[in-house]
């Protein structure tokens, strides 16, 4: 019986051996321990046994099968090690290998010049408005001191909205101006900045471009503090503390009086020609560069917010974004912007 009992555990461990998954594991462990398997009948014809000989032979019995299931679970445990050692022959990295760099965006050059924009100007004290693009014309014209039959709306082609009576697609951001003012009292230090709509195309035009409008009123506020500001934003803006400025009377309904805002052109400084004697083609050789419309904020506009004209003044200057990105980083057509080429937007 002993000999019998040796021999099914070899043979189960032999077995075991060369089970190759864990069906075949099982099926070895169905086989010998199985409640029909090999070693109950072993177990049955213990019976037949003398007292003595049931005691040692079962003893043995039992710490043999205890051993085949405990060689049965480390053969599972095996089976798992050869499974992850095959996978890490097979699926090794090389951590050696140089990594690959991911293509990580950037802002858009229009974007990023908004925030500069935006800095600047926080650090001269202004914070940031906003107002619709989608603007009702009370806002975008009769407000600023443009009547319904004032010749000023031809200088802006506008888009009406078919469906929204008196709306229309923002044409300055001017009207941020009385937004603000119709909610908040003086002192008022605003800029506001973003899209602006005008029926326009060309190099130099879009039907979409960007603006920045600021306003600053308070008691005694007057041209000199309209100047430094520009001056200021400029010399920040363009790198440059070279830079002058220069204003020339012009005509805004909104401000009384009313000007173009020049500086010198950061190509020449105001020479019209380059170090080496060639013409400046930028400022087509004047030297200046028209950059703003700005004024003192007409006492009517302050009259239509309820401020009193007599105690407040104030100035505001309107600017096309996009166009100092032109004058800044030398692009020479706008819609260089707006046309997603990888080629143009990567080089900033
Ligand atoms: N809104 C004007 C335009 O789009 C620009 C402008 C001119 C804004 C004079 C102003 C200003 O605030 O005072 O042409």
């Amino acid at each position: 019986m002993q000999e019998k009992i040796q021999k099914l555990k070899s043979d189960m461990l032999v077995n075991l051996k060369a089970a190759s998954s864990e069906s075949a594991i099982k099926d070895v462990e169905v086989k010998y321990l199985g409640r029909q398997g090999l070693f109950n009948d072993i177990m049955k014809s213990l019976k037949d046994l003398s007292d003595d000989d049931k005691r040692i032979v079962g003893k043995l019995a039992n710490e043999t099968k205890k051993e085949l299931e405990a060689a049965a679970e480390k053969r599972y445990s095996e089976l798992e090690g050869e499974k992850l050692d095959a996978i890490a022959d097979e699926e090794w990295i090389d951590v050696t290998v140089p990594g690959k760099k991911p293509a990580v965006g950037h802002r858009h050059l229009i974007s990023k010049f908004i925030d500069d924009l935006e800095m600047i100007f926080a650090k001269m004290g202004f914070s940031v408005a906003d107002g619709p693009e989608v603007e009702l014309e009370h806002y975008n014209f009769n407000q600023l001191n443009i009547p319904d039959d004032h010749p000023a709306r031809d200088m802006q082609d506008t888009f009406w909205l078919k469906d929204l009576k008196k709306h229309v697609l923002r044409t300055q951001t001017s009207p941020v101006q009385i937004r603000h003012m119709e909610t908040h009292e003086p002192p008022i230090r605003i800029i506001a900045m973003g899209k602006t709509f005008r029926k326009d195309s060309d190099a130099t035009h879009s039907p979409m471009f960007h603006q920045i409008e600021g306003l600053m009123v308070d008691e005694n506020i007057s041209m000199a503090n309209l100047k430094a500001v520009m001056t200021q934003m400029l010399q920040q803006i363009f790198e440059d503390t070279s830079i002058k400025t220069r204003f020339r009377v012009s005509y805004f309904p909104f401000v009384e009086p009313g000007m173009e805002v020049d500086c010198t052109c950061p190509i020449c400084h105001g020479d019209g020609k380059l170090d080496t004697g060639v013409p400046c083609r930028l400022c087509k050789q004047c030297g200046w560069l028209e950059i703003a419309g700005a004024g003192m904020v007409h006492p009517q506009v302050l009259e239509n917010v309820g401020y009193d004209p007599k105690k407040y003044t104030g100035f505001a200057f309107g600017i096309g974004i996009d166009r100092m990105v032109m004058i800044k980083y030398r692009v020479n057509h706008l819609r260089l912007f707006f046309e997603n080429d990888l080629r143009f937007i990567n080089q900033f």
